[in-house]
């Protein structure tokens, strides 16, 4: 199979991108709605998928003119679309001009799991990687912990019971007053700061695998109002590292008596500085490799959905034109 066009509107990005069957991307273009979003402090629903109707179009053009093909009748194997886990309205939007193309062109189209496209942007950028690689997938709306045996063959081993790490970040940031999304300006704003200054509790101290960052939340929120005169930083990077000592304990716990080549992160939080240093000594202590997407195949993008679609067309074949978007698609039940 040559050139998949994937198609990614799940939340407030509007992707498009072409990858061809090897992984290369031919091109990735992303919009994002999220300056509509400030003031609100987190994705207005309604706001994001009139912004993917306005936006779908102009961005399917641009990757398919970036990529050297022609935007009317481009010379395509297959178009992979986010298909659930997501804002149902901007699903929709995606799913219904996947399936516009797929008439318009012939072209046969497939749904995509958004979490299994994660999983798949270390690939784009480390193409030859030794399985079984234990992944922690860490976004705005997810973090789980995955064990891929190989690309498409993958195993949730734990998750979070409550919050998601992001969503963690994101509540303490609008709680400390400085504005959404926070995870980028709490992982800046630790640099500054003195880890421990707050003291917060360790959570999920046995041996499961899941996680939980609501009690973290909400310790901070108890802890600064004890505690008016600590700086913002010393909270941040109290947060943050408390954050990273419980998913670095947890992925240490899953590696432990398996056999794993390597340790991957994926989602907006694989962004985290922190995290980042944290996941690269585990990988060195363990002597198995390292898989970190640089910035742009950590935040949703629609390479990865057309590299994840190569795989499925390949083995599930393309959707029927009446699949619907599943808002709650969880990644166990793809296989
Ligand atoms: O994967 P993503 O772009 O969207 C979802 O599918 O959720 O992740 C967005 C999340 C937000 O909650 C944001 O605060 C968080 O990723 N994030 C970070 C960092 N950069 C983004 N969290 C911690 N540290 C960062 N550097
Ligand atoms: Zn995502």
């Amino acid at each position: 199979m040559g050139l998949v066009l994937g198609i990614e509107t799940s939340c407030d990005e509007t992707a498009a991108a072409v990858v061809d069957d090897q992984l290369a991307i031919r091109s990735s273009v992303v919009e994002s709605s999220l300056e509509v979003h400030k003031d609100f402090g987190g994705v207005v629903p309604e706001l994001a998928g009139r912004a993917h109707v306005a936006t779908i179009g102009p961005v399917v053009r641009r990757a398919l003119e970036e990529a050297g093909l022609d935007p009317l009748a481009p010379e395509l194997d297959g178009i992979a679309v986010t298909s659930g886990p997501g804002l149902i309205g901007s699903l929709l939007v995606g799913l219904a001009a996947a399936k516009s193309y797929s008439l318009a062109w012939g072209t046969p189209y497939v749904g995509v799991n958004h979490l299994e496209g994660h999983l798949f942007a270390p690939m784009l950028e480390q193409p030859a990687m030794l399985w079984p690689v234990m992944t922690l997938l860490v976004s705005g709306g997810h973090s789980m912990i995955v064990l891929q045996h190989a690309a498409g063959r993958h195993e949730v081993l734990g998750e979070t019971i409550d919050d998601a790490v992001g969503e963690a970040y994101d509540k303490v940031a609008r709680w400390l007053g400085l504005g959404y999304p926070g995870g980028p300006v709490i992982d800046k704003m630790s640099m500054e700061g003195t880890a421990g200054s707050l003291p917060l509790p360790k959570s999920m101290t046995g041996v499961g695998l899941d996680f939980s960052f609501s009690g973290l939340k909400t310790a901070v929120v108890r802890g600064t109002e004890k505690r008016p005169d600590l700086s913002m930083s010393d909270v941040a990077a109290s947060f943050q590292a408390a954050v990273c000592e419980q998913l670095l304990r947890k992925l240490r716990q899953a590696i432990d008596g398996r056999e794993v080549q390597g340790i991957a992160l994926a989602g907006g939080v694989a962004a985290n500085s922190a995290l980042r240093a944290g996941v690269t000594a585990l990988a060195d202590d363990y002597g198995i490799e390292s898989h970190l997407p640089s910035m742009k195949m950590c935040t949703d993008n629609a390479a990865m959905i057309a590299a994840a679609g190569h795989y499925r067309l390949r083995h599930d074949g393309p959707s029927q034109l009446d699949l619907s978007a599943l808002p709650n698609w969880q990644l166990a039940d793809v296989r």
